[in-house]
């Protein structure tokens, strides 16, 4: 084929994959009326300084919690890794906090939770022992230890580190990962979301690792976890963030994580009807 006749055809192959390939996720038509694209941009800019060690669902958690702190005039906030195994989840914490602290002027407590000796065992079906066996994801301490600058990690069943970290009165917690995989320790987690309104802001930014795919479903793991709080505890209700994929930095809108991201409502909160900042008004500074 004659060079030139070489180019047009790879042009118009070019513009054929343009054309079969997925459109664009829809964005909402008003962005910039919306504080997503400033947070956004702070999810990638800490991306790029961080590289591997990053995790945009975190940062992206975390954003948005210290902004509402900040919204609120909250000074101080703390966020939370449940399920620690190797680190690498708390390390990526540990190190967006320092962005999203530096720009947006709210300290970051960073807290971390582990048996440090893996999984525990499966109780029944409803913890899928099908998945998971105890002992699985264990924990090199020394060597995470000296990974971590400002996280604390809090060793042993968060059966019993939870509710003793909550009497040490943390700052109000703004996040939290949620990866224990286990229905039964997802459970024994959640006093921390019935905690007293000022350990908790009015919404919790959550994700939830062990939700999509593989054998999870409504009766067990997490989503069973999730669907019996929310039975039992009207004024405290855990919500997808729908349309998630709408709002995130548009190169994550196909991202698995972004089915992940939840947030915990503390109805009962006397600050949760407080103007949040979400929907800008002209006076709004960040
Ligand atoms: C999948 S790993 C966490 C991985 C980590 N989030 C990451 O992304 O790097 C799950 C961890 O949950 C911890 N775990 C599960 N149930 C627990 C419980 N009841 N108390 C304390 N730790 C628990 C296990 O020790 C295990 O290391």
């Amino acid at each position: 084929m004659p060079p030139l006749h070489r180019r047009l055809s790879r042009k118009l192959a070019a513009a054929a994959r343009g054309w079969l390939a997925d459109p664009a996720p829809p964005r909402h038509p008003d962005q910039e009326r919306f504080i997503y694209p400033r947070l956004n941009a702070l999810v990638e800019e800490t991306a790029a300084a961080l590289g591997a060690t990053q995790r945009p669902q975190y940062t992206w958690g975390l954003a948005h919690a210290a902004y509402l702190a900040q919204q609120l005039g909250i000074p101080r906030m703390a966020a939370l890794e449940l399920g620690v195994a190797g680190g690498k989840g708390l390390v990526a914490l540990d190190r967006a906090a320092d962005w999203v602290e530096g720009a947006l002027g709210v300290a970051i407590e960073v807290h971390g939770f582990d048996s440090g000796q893996g999984l525990p065992r499966p109780a029944d079906v409803r913890d899928l022992p099908n998945l998971w066996a105890a002992g699985d994801f264990p924990m090199d301490q020394a060597a995470l230890a000296g990974r971590l600058r400002r996280a604390r990690l809090h060793l042993g069943l968060v059966e019993r580190e939870i509710p003793t970290f909550l009497q040490t009165q943390p700052p109000p917690i703004g996040f939290i990962s949620f990866d224990l995989d286990l229905y039964s320790s997802t459970v024994a987690s959640f006093p921390l979301l019935l905690a007293a309104p000022d350990r908790l802001l009015p919404r919790v930014q959550c994700y939830f690792d062990d939700i999509l795919g593989f054998t999870f479903a409504e009766f067990n793991g997490e989503r069973l976890a999730i669907r019996e709080f929310n039975a039992a505890h009207a004024t405290r209700q855990i919500s997808p963030i729908f349309g998630a994929r709408h709002y995130v930095p548009p190169r994550y809108a196909a991202a698995i994580w972004v089915d992940k991201l939840y947030m915990a409502h503390i109805l009962d909160h006397p600050r949760y009807n407080d103007y949040d900042g979400l929907v800008l008004r002209p006076r709004l500074d960040l």
